[in-house]
């Protein structure tokens, strides 16, 4: 079978269900209410433009919002390593709901994990 993008593979509807899943989550989780802001709008529809390039979709982040700088993006904001394992269970949560299955939600995944925990930029104690 000819090797697919992993965006191609997803599907631009299943990420952004993707991505309003985590959402929801990310607004009623404990550890990350502290940082995000009331309203996730915003941060989601900037999201779905990351994840959507991420993926090796088009570019969609860096034409609206130049290029990434995500460790630089992050550091106005605390972000310990349990922030870090909050996200990603939010993230795991997510893929349950919507469904994202198999090779590509492995793939996917781990590759999530190199990225938030190399987005830490603080110890427990916010040093
Ligand atoms: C923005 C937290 C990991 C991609 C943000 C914002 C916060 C945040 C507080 C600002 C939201 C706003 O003001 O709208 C965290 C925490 C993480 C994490 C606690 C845990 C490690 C990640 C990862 C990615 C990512 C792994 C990508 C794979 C983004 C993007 C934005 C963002 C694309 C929007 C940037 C912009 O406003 O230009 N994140 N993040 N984040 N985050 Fe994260």
């Amino acid at each position: 079978r000819k090797p697919l993008i992993p965006f191609e593979e997803i599907g631009a509807e299943k990420l952004s269900d993707l991505i309003d899943s985590f959402y929801a989550k990310v607004g009623v989780h404990p550890d990350l209410i502290p940082i995000f802001p009331d309203d996730l709008t915003e941060t989601a529809r900037k999201q779905k433009q990351f994840q959507t390039q991420y993926l090796g979709g088009p570019n969609l982040f860096s034409q609206e919002h130049g290029h990434p700088m995500m460790k630089a993006r992050h550091m106005p904001f605390v972000i310990t390593p349990t922030r870090a394992e909050a996200w990603l269970s939010c993230m795991k949560e997510a893929m349950d709901e919507v469904g994202l299955e198999g090779k590509i939600r492995e793939i996917y995944y781990n590759r999530l994990v190199l990225t938030a925990h190399h987005m830490v930029n603080r110890n427990e104690e916010g040093h």
